[in-house]
């Protein structure tokens, strides 16, 4: 059905205006993910004529612009309001700081119900993933700005603020201020180098020497798998190719984590300066930042840093004098998609496309972006080469354990005093980490996001590293309080929200487990229900296709081996109760055909 917004594109003054849109952004950059956002910005959505104008522009298919319009959650096809307000309903902000009531009430005062637009059109509102401001407690997005520290009064500010129609930049300006929160510094949080130390000292020790310290160093990828960085870098350069890429990602989008955006907003020379490092070792010319969309406000700064860079002569052509040496980055904005974290899932986004996760073999080493042989790595990863080239592989090894050398940054979230960024040495034991970040009576820590891991105290003395509790950074402490069926409902809703749909298990065995979970959450499971749920569960862990759905049963069968009880008294003393009353769905039927006699029902 046509909606009214596509009627109104049809007048000559519409066209003209997608058209100096879509012109203006491919202007600035090519990337169909910006051009989108630009529409979708101005015109509070993507109509079908904007798709054909993009596709024309860009010389796509409309399909693929249609495709991926559909694919991100931060693109739509019918207007969102002025206003569009984005609770985050991440298990830390929505659930244990309460986002998810705070918007009950604004929806309230606004007069809006969640997922919807108001009818005369100056507001929306509605839940996202989480958006990487666990920290902070409750929070939001509007119109793409991150508002943390939600309370009670803010709500009622906000709401006032929408209906004067009061522009952002008019907004209390502190109700923006996203602080880092670094709570334990290390290795690499006790200063962000500066701007080409590190490519000095590279440049000293060329390109062999460079790899090998990173290969000497024993760093491993800081974004979950742990990859050996030094052989993938090496990998990478041995594949002949018409061009090599390095490729950043700060698609950071495991709930709970959020050093990136600390590394991000701090660290941005260090990170480059890393991946300028990879550049040199691996002979790329161009490489990219993804930064995750609910990070868009880091653009602005992250741009400054580059211009700066390209100022002293750290990027484009013969940096700092080498001949030859030529390398620049550009920065792409992701959409909303949490599967865009998973690297080949990310080149495709890279590429203008949907986020779904390529099969693998081949790998992106050797056919990345462009099909071309590419290093994606970690933002924490990048910044950790920077130092080890400056500083050498001893200095690094010198620290951690012997399969995982350095330190690891965390992002600290939940029941404790004082959330926040901690960077240890590889090896520190659970319980200290709680010690230290003031988690008095924790229950339970969910180590590495819902994907990762959910022990309980019995297992605190536990050390983080790849050889035993491996971590991409996020830690949520979880009080004796806390109910922790109501953590993993959240994880399988989130899970069930992100799955890209591509694969059988994954699409359709996350739904199924968020509706069984949801079922014994409600008082209705039964003996029955929980067998079944561990058989899906293994099943969509072995058959998915990508890292997302082999990972999204484990709070499932975490919680089913560690924390029984949390179900077994949820569940009803009955065999079997069905999901929904199939005799009552057949109503409509019954209402079409005329019939109400016996034999229309089931018994
Ligand atoms: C669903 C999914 C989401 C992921 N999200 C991220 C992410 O946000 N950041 C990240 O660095 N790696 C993420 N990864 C891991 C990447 O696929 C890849 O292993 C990583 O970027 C490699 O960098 P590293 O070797 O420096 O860790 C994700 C993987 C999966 C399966
Ligand atoms: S496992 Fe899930 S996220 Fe991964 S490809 Fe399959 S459907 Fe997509």
């Amino acid at each position: 059905m046509k909606n009214v917004s596509d009627a109104d594109s049809n007048t000559a003054g519409t066209a003209g205006l997608i058209h100096s849109i879509i012109a203006k952004a491919y202007a600035e950059s090519p990337h169909l993910l910006h051009v989108l956002y630009a529409l979708q910005q101005q015109c509070l959505h993507i109509s079908e004529e904007a798709v054909r104008e993009v596709a024309a522009h860009l010389d796509l298919p409309s399909s693929q612009v249609d495709a991926v319009v559909e694919f991100y959650s931060f693109f739509h096809k019918i207007p969102r309001g002025r206003y569009d307000i984005l609770f985050s309903n991440c298990t830390s902000c929505g659930y244990m700081a309460g986002g998810v009531d705070l918007m009950a009430m604004l929806g309230q005062q606004l007069n809006i119900v969640a997922d919807n637009t108001r009818g005369d059109g100056l507001v929306s509102m509605g839940q996202t993933s989480c958006i990487g401001m666990c920290d902070h407690g409750a929070a939001l997005l509007v119109n793409g700005m991150p508002i943390i520290s939600l309370d009670v009064a803010m709500i009622a500010r906000i709401a006032a603020l929408v209906e004067a129609e009061t522009p952002l930049k008019d907004w209390p300006s502190g109700w923006f201020q996203v602080d880092d929160n670094i709570r334990v510094s290390g290795l690499l949080l006790k200063d962000d180098l500066s701007a080409g130390v590190g490519l000095r000292a590279m440049l000293a020790l060329g390109t062999e020497d460079t790899l090998s310290e990173i290969i000497q160093s024993g760093l491993r990828g800081r974004g979950g798998a742990g990859f050996s960085t030094g052989m993938k870098w090496q990998l990478c350069r041995e594949v002949q190719g018409s061009a090599h890429y390095v490729v950043c990602n700060a698609d950071e989008g495991e709930p709970g984590t959020f050093k990136d955006r600390v590394l991000l907003h701090s660290y941005a020379d260090s990170l480059f300066e890393g991946m300028t490092v990879c550049a040199f070792a691996v002979g790329a010319k161009q490489g990219y930042l993804y930064l995750r969309g609910e990070y868009r406000y880091l653009l602005p700064h992250l741009q400054s840093v580059l211009v700066r860079r390209r100022e002293l002569g750290l990027l484009g052509v013969d940096i700092l004098g080498q001949p030859g040496f030529s390398f620049d980055i550009d920065i792409v904005v992701g959409a909303g998609a949490y599967i865009c974290g998973e690297e080949s899932a990310l080149i495709e986004s890279l590429e203008g496309k949907r986020g779904i996760p390529r099969v693998r073999p081949p790998f992106p080493v050797t056919h990345g972006y462009l099909g071309q042989p590419t290093v994606v790595n970690n933002v924490e990863t990048f910044i950790a080469a920077a130092h080890i080239v400056l500083r050498g592989s001893v200095w690094f090894r010198a620290v951690g354990t012997e399969k995982s050398a350095g330190s690891k940054i965390l992002s600290i979230s939940g029941d404790c005093a004082a959330p926040g960024i901690y960077e240890y040495p590889f090896g520190v034991t659970i319980r200290q980490v709680l010690d230290d970040c003031g988690a008095k009576d924790a229950q339970a820590v969910q180590v590495g996001g819902p994907s990762g891991m959910l022990i309980g105290s019995a297992e605190f003395d536990r050390r983080l590293g790849f050889d035993d509790l491996s971590t991409g950074g996020s830690l949520m402490v979880f009080s004796q309080a806390r109910d922790l069926l109501v953590v993993i409902v959240n994880f399988a809703h989130f899970f069930a929200h992100e799955s890209c749909g591509f694969c059988t298990p994954c699409r359709v065995g996350t739904t199924l487990l968020k509706n069984g979970l949801d079922k014994i959450a409600s008082g209705h499971g039964t003996r029955y229900d929980l067998d079944e749920m561990q058989r899906l569960a293994t099943l969509v862990k072995c058959r998915s296709h990508c890292g997302l759905g082999q990972t999204a049963a484990n709070p499932i069968l975490d919680g089913l081996q560690r924390f029984p009880q949390v179900f077994e008294q949820r569940l009803v003393h009955r065999d079997f109760e069905p999901h929904f009353d199939l005799d009552a769905a057949l109503g409509e039927a019954r209402q079409i055909s005329h019939r109400d006699d016996a034999a229309a029902h089931i018994e």
